[in-house]
């Protein structure tokens, strides 16, 4: 106890407690629709709108939605977008993950010609959409191969990056892809595109919803050979410690809620970089199913859970709440 407080009955912490305008003085975190990064998911198709149905208010999108989409993001304040794209073929190792009408490649430009230079157009670099097996790497004989994967990601992140990307997002968990991307970018004349790790990314039953929305449940076993163990912090700090040596110019802990104190630790052992938490699609769903039975107040719950993610640390938040929650702290 700090010796200028004498304690109780001088000491009264509801004295600051008593009115909104007091609260808001002292209040320590402040969420803002610029500390979102709203994830979408772009399919083939005209006129796509597509509901995910274990995520109510998101959808699968075809390219010609985007135009309209960005228009709401800016008005919103939403300062960035992370893609993810459903391919129309899979394949052993994805090949319109890197093809230049691939269909985030589309998504990107159709962003750009949209938006300008006023949305920050973040890719997800990983295999699991593109690949008939669902991986995130390439397999073979029932394994998941790690270096011959790293070589396709900087080929993912390069035609990215050459389709007008602003920051490319490895989520693959594969050894060495920051490192593997940074060279390839580089060689390619990108040496200013960024990379977010998705650097602790464990093997979570949270992504179930994501997987029907990215339509991309692994074929055969899990990822826990190459995503990290739930039980795991002191090994998060080594895989961030490691990305950020390859290159990396922003971390990422994913999922977000049950490991928020991945998140404080990593935001104290690595204070001068920009982290990122992605409250990913199992926590969206969730607060949406309890709030449909009438279990919970959506709103107030959603934005408790997004100032909470902010309050461990994080200063940037992958939300399917984006939209809705720059909406709800613009009221
Ligand atoms: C992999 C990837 C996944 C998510 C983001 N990138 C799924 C997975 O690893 O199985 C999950 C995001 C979410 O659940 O919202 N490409």
């Amino acid at each position: 106890m700090s010796s200028i407080n004498p304690g109780f009955p001088t000491a009264r912490p509801r004295r600051l407690r008593q009115t909104e305008v007091l609260r808001r003085l002292v209040r320590e975190t402040n969420l803002s629709p610029a500390d979102f990064i709203y994830p979408m998911f772009i399919t083939h198709g005209q006129n796509v709108r597509r509901e995910i149905s274990s995520m109510p208010g998101v959808h699968q999108l075809s390219v010609d939605q985007l135009a309209g989409e960005a228009a709401e993001l800016l008005e919103l304040g939403i300062p960035a977008v992370m893609l993810f794209g459903l391919p129309a073929h899979k394949d052993p190792i994805g090949e319109e993950n890197f093809a230049d009408d691939g269909i985030v490649q589309q998504a990107i430009r159709a962003f750009r010609d949209a938006a300008g230079s006023g949305l920050a157009i973040m890719t997800d670099v990983c295999m699991c959409e593109y690949t008939d097996h669902g991986h995130c790497g390439i397999v073979e004989n029932g394994q998941i191969l790690n270096d011959p994967s790293i070589e396709i990601l900087g080929r993912v992140a390069v035609s990215h990056a050459v389709a007008g990307a602003d920051v490319v997002a490895p989520s693959a968990m594969m050894d060495g892809q920051v490192a593997a991307i940074r060279q390839a970018l580089d060689a390619a004349g990108f040496a200013n595109t960024p990379i977010m790790g998705y650097s602790a990314k464990f093997a979570s039953g949270f992504y179930g919803p994501f997987r029907e929305a990215a339509d991309s449940p692994p074929q055969f076993g899990d990822r826990s050979s190459y995503q990290m163990d739930p039980a795991n912090r002191r090994e998060a700090m080594l895989e961030i410690e490691l990305d950020l040596q390859e290159g990396a110019d922003m971390m990422m802990v994913k999922p977000a809620l049950p490991y928020l104190d991945i998140i404080r630790e990593a935001r104290d052992r690595f204070p001068d970089v920009p982290l990122a938490a992605y409250n990913v699609s199992g926590e969206y769903s969730m607060l949406k199913a309890a709030a449909r039975l009438g279990w919970l107040d959506e709103k107030r719950t959603a934005l408790e859970s997004l100032t909470a993610i902010k309050r461990a640390g994080a200063s940037l938040i992958l939300t399917y709440w984006a939209k809705d929650a720059a909406r709800w702290l613009a009221e």
